[in-house]
């Protein structure tokens, strides 16, 4: 009986230190922010798990326990750079710091040291530098760094994360090459990595066999398309290798060569490869039928249909294969 309740007692101190190490940490993250007004409330002995403000503030807490598992920030006006305290809220789930451009400075390291982590979301900040390796933090499933000015490479130890189901690093200044190791992800259902600085070509390991969101538009990545894997039902292949009209400057860079004969056995939900190299006769098959011109607009020398049909002037800046003149010559 008297070993229970001393047992019991223990834990129940230890719970309540550790309540009071998140309200230290929390207080010193209040301070690193700069003390900003819409904290105001955050002072000694404040219900931290009760804190939240749906404008600007989330935290959640373990019940029994008191630990602090989510932790959020939104729309805040301040100048700070990362509070790097948030890295001691160690028992963290689930990180978000949403549109706060006033956040500086790299993504400190020790945020490797949140081994609990499932979801990390950091968008629109000032934050620069490169993005984290992530490396043993084997519980993430969703990162999503869009909208900063991260630069540097996509670190390949991404690759390890098994749980890994969305990864956004959009609209950065990221470059280098898109790791081929991503492919072995087998629950990466969602890769945006649109709005970079990427060079070198698509992976095909990374095509092929892909079930859902792909969005590489927007990069500086050359090469052909990958001629397998484009034969699953229900893809979207997103936007691919669109370039904005803004960007004028076509010389290098881009994809070349023709439209893969896979592409009209494939069903796409979505398909964008304007603004490219690419040359040739658009494959007729599958459900291309379905998108208008401007997926194939702006072109070295597209044609079919959509866009207007071949002649043996416009196909021809290399010789063309036999059938396909006598295609021609046999149409009216
Ligand atoms: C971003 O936060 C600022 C306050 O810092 C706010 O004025 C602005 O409306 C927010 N933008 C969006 C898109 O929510
Ligand atoms: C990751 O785990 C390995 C062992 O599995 C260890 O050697 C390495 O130091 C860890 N890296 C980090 C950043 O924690
Ligand atoms: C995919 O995620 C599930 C849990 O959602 C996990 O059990 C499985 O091991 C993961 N797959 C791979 C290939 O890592
Ligand atoms: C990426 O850009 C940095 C400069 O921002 C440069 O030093 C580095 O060599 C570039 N890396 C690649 C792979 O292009
Ligand atoms: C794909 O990325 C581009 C550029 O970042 C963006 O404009 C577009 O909305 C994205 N597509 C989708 C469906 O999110
Ligand atoms: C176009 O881009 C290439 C590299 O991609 C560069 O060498 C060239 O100077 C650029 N031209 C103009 C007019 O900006
Ligand atoms: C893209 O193609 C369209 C139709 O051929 C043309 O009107 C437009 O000027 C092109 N845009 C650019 C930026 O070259």
């Amino acid at each position: 009986m008297s070993i229970i309740f001393i047992v019991l007692f223990l834990s129940c101190i230890s719970s309540t230190s550790s309540t009071e190490n998140y309200e230290v940490t929390l207080l010193k993250i209040k301070k690193q922010l700069g003390d900003p007004g819409v904290l105001s409330s955050w002072v000694e002995g404040f219900d931290f798990c009760h804190a939240s403000d749906p404008q600007h503030v989330g935290i959640s807490c373990y019940p029994t326990t008191g630990r602090v598992t989510f932790f959020g920030l939104y729309d805040l006006d301040i100048s700070a750079p990362f509070p790097d305290a948030i890295c001691d809220l160690t028992e963290l789930e689930d990180l978000v710091l949403y549109n706060i451009t006033g956040l500086y400075g790299p993504i400190p390291s020790c945020i490797t040291k949140l081994f609990d982590l499932y979801e990390i979301e950091i968008i629109g900040t000032s934050l620069f530098g490169s993005v984290p390796s992530f490396m043993n933090q084997t519980n993430l499933k969703s990162i999503l760094l869009r909208g900063n000015h991260l630069s540097g490479t996509i670190p390949p130890s991404l690759s390890t994360l098994p749980m890994l189901t969305v990864l956004d690093l959009s609209s950065n200044y990221l470059n280098g090459t898109i790791p081929s190791s991503l492919s072995t992800l087998q629950n990466l259902s969602n890769l945006d990595l649109s709005s970079n600085y990427l060079t070198g070509t698509i992976p095909s390991e990374l095509v092929h066999g892909w079930a859902n969101s792909l969005n590489l538009s927007n990069n500086r990545l050359t090469g052909e398309l990958p001629r397998c894997g484009w034969d699953v039902d229900f893809w979207l292949i997103d936007k691919i290798f669109q370039k904005t009209s803004t960007t004028q400057n076509l010389s290098h860079n881009k994809i070349h060569g023709k439209i893969p004969d896979s592409f009209a056995s494939s069903h796409f939900y979505d398909l964008d490869l304007s603004f490219n190299k690419l040359c040739g006769e658009i494959p007729q098959g599958g459900n291309l039928w379905e998108f208008n011109a401007a997926a194939f607009a702006n072109n070295t020398c597209l044609c079919g249909y959509p866009l207007p049909p071949c002649s043996p002037s416009a196909t021809a800046p290399a010789p063309a294969p036999i059938l396909e003149a006598s295609d021609l010559d046999s149409s009216p």
